[in-house]
């Protein structure tokens, strides 16, 4: 039997015509590729327009069976807000200083001052310290219905990322982090979480500060395969001018106290201009 057609909701998004070349096309691809960890903030307010926005943009993205467990906690100034974004910044202070060792932040080009190594371990090192400046901080939070899987991520990263990058679509800037680990017990307490909702992620938003680097990621033939593990795909080559090629952690790096393993690439004090830079 055929299925019957649903009737579209009364506030459902109209259908997008689907550029597939042209300028919004290129501009997307443009968005996509240019969208990197911000975390230099002004500590000018944000709007309720711009979160909606940022948030509708969270909402879009897709979900496991379409159940869309994303849940998003926003933070700005009311009191449990400036409480939890002190506990997180606290959190954040002992991470990155533990970070800070375990990835040897301070030695070899880390004892220079204008190293990429040094001057992300100064960004580093103010973000951690005015955490609580930060404008806006989202909780993403995925409401639990089932026991945990390993693969429950993937039905709230990529709002996370759909936040991120309709932040940078309108003249916002974050990252996403997580900051809250450190502190989750007090934070659930302080803002009523309950049991069953994981906290997924702790996003920062505002409007950056100064310039921001490139974002550098690994030519696309190191990372893609075809047909059998190891086997080149010659078709995957960067687009034309691409530039900013590195791979992620230093040299001798461990994991991340927090779970990220790929610490941070330099802020916009990156050095402008070297391919291949190493992040350390
Ligand atoms: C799963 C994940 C966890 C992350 N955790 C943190 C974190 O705890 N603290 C932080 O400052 N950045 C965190 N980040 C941001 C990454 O460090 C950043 O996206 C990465 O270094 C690339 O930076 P870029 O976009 O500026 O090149 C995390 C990113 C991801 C995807």
């Amino acid at each position: 039997m055929q299925e019957p057609h649903p009737t579209p909701a009364p506030h459902a998004t109209p259908a997008p015509a689907t550029p597939t070349t042209g300028p919004a096309a290129s501009d997307l691809l443009d968005l996509l590729a240019t969208t990197r960890a911000i975390r230099r903030l002004r500590p000018d307010p944000v709007t309720d327009d711009e979160l909606a926005t940022v948030l509708f943009a969270a909402t879009r993205a897709p979900s496991g069976s379409n159940r869309q467990p994303g849940r998003f906690l926003v933070l700005r100034d009311g009191p449990r807000a400036r409480r939890a974004k002190q506990l997180i910044g606290e959190g954040a202070q002992a991470g990155w200083a533990q970070k800070r060792t375990t990835d040897r932040y301070d030695e070899g080009s880390g004892t220079l001052a204008d190293s990429p190594k040094a001057r992300m371990a100064r960004t580093m090192e103010r973000f951690v310290d005015t955490f609580d400046q930060t404008p806006v901080v989202v909780l993403a939070c995925l409401a639990r219905y089932r026991e945990p899987r390993p693969t429950d991520g993937a039905s709230i990263y990529p709002a996370c990322q759909n936040l991120l990058l309709a932040a940078r679509a309108i003249g916002l800037g974050g990252v996403m982090s997580m900051w809250h680990v450190p502190v989750e017990a007090q934070l659930r307490a302080l803002l009523d979480i309950p049991d069953e909702v994981a906290i997924s992620a702790t996003i920062t938003l505002g409007r950056p500060e100064g310039r921001h680097g490139p974002v550098r990621r690994r030519p696309l033939h190191e990372v893609v395969h075809e047909e059998g593990w190891g086997l080149p795909a010659a078709w995957a080559v960067d687009p034309p001018g691409t530039a900013y090629t590195a791979a992620g952690p230093p040299t001798g790096h461990t994991s991340h106290p927090t779970g990220q393993n790929n610490p941070p690439a330099g802020q916009s004090d990156s050095p402008k201009g070297q391919v291949g830079a190493p992040a350390g």
